[in-house]
């Protein structure tokens, strides 16, 4: 089968499309014809050497975890999905799910079937960035209706998805991004917007309980403890909680806690549910062949992307 491989760490030039062979699924496995993956930014920090590199060790291997496809074989054991079904997940995930082929083998249980209202294109954006806002606001967390929710990077693969799982969970929802998003924001529910780059967040939000800091940077964790209530939660995504930012929310009396998305089939059915009803958009920036991973890494690497960017295999 087709897979683009990286034979070392670099830049986006070191993915190259190969013929790998094709796995074949396990017991309690499922065998999957990936239709599309969706790219994230933890794609390109390991193809680097970060991100989940520490995880997936020396190159060769196959980078991606977003998955929408058809189920294409089941092993023994295999009682939730049948041949034919249409699946989306993030399986594996921090271990090598290699999605970026024709193929992929997981646990079972790690794929649900892809929300019916979507093509398999929209489906591959959803796995991890909705995953991460999900998790982030109902396992870190618990959002209780009124809460002041402060989503960085709002217009952002995670962001866009944050905005709208707050808001559904009853929150007053405040994103920041560049004015040029400011529109689309509202419309999927956020209630004020901070254009970053001319206005300090942390003066125009005031009292805020929980901030989903998708940026990361040891500025925008201290300002975001400025921005909290007492007792407030900063829950940084990107990079865990860096020493200075512990120490000003221990100064400041509000808690700051890493996080990490796991695989999740559960809070993937409840977003296909979220995204059938029509309560959730899911925003796809770009859609490029499996052949253009590089391209697409460079495009992810900007940071500007607003929604996600899938591969089409
Ligand atoms: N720990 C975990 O489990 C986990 C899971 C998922 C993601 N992450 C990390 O979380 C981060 C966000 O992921 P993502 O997929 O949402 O990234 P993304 O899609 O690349 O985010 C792009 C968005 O960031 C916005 N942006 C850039 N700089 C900004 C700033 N200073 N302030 C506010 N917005 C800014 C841009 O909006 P504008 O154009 O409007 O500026 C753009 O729409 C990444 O570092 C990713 O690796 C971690």
């Amino acid at each position: 089968m087709r897979a683009v491989t990286q034979q070392e760490f670099g830049g986006p030039s070191v993915l190259r499309v190969t013929e790998v062979d094709r796995p074949e699924p396990l017991p309690t496995e499922v065998l999957v014809r990936v239709v599309a993956a969706g790219v994230n930014p933890v794609d390109y920090k390991t193809r680097e050497g970060a991100g989940m590199a520490g995880v997936l060790g020396t190159p060769p291997f196959v980078l991606g975890w977003d998955v929408s496809g058809v189920v294409e074989a089941v092993g023994f054991g295999v009682h939730t999905l049948a041949v034919g079904d249409e699946v989306y997940g993030m399986p594996w995930f921090p271990r090598q799910a290699a999605a970026y082929a024709e193929y992929v083998t997981a646990p079972s249980r790690q794929f649900v079937r892809k929300p019916a209202s979507v093509g398999h294109t929209a489906a591959a954006a959803v796995p991890l960035a909705a995953l991460t806002a999900w998790q982030a606001l109902t396992a870190a967390t618990t959002i209780t209706p009124g809460q002041r929710v402060l989503v960085h990077a709002a217009a952002g693969g995670v962001g866009h998805f944050a905005v709208q799982f707050a808001k559904h969970l009853g929150a007053h929802v405040i994103g920041t991004s560049r004015a040029a998003n400011h529109e689309w924001l509202r419309t999927l529910g956020a209630d004020e917007v901070i254009d970053y780059s001319t206005t300090r967040f942390e003066e125009a939000a005031k009292d805020v309980d929980v901030v989903l800091d998708l940026v990361g940077d040891v500025g925008t964790g201290v300002r975001s403890v400025a921005a909290l209530a007492p007792g407030g939660l900063l829950i940084a995504i990107p990079a865990g909680v860096a020493p200075a930012v512990a120490e000003a929310a221990e100064a400041a009396r509000v808690r700051a806690v890493p996080f990490l998305v796991e695989p999740d089939g559960p809070a993937l059915a409840t977003i296909a549910g979220l995204i059938d009803a029509g309560q959730v958009h899911v925003e796809v920036a770009a859609v490029l062949p499996l052949a253009e991973a590089a391209e697409a890494h460079r495009l992810m690497a900007t940071g500007r992307t607003r929604g996600k960017l899938v591969l089409e295999i």
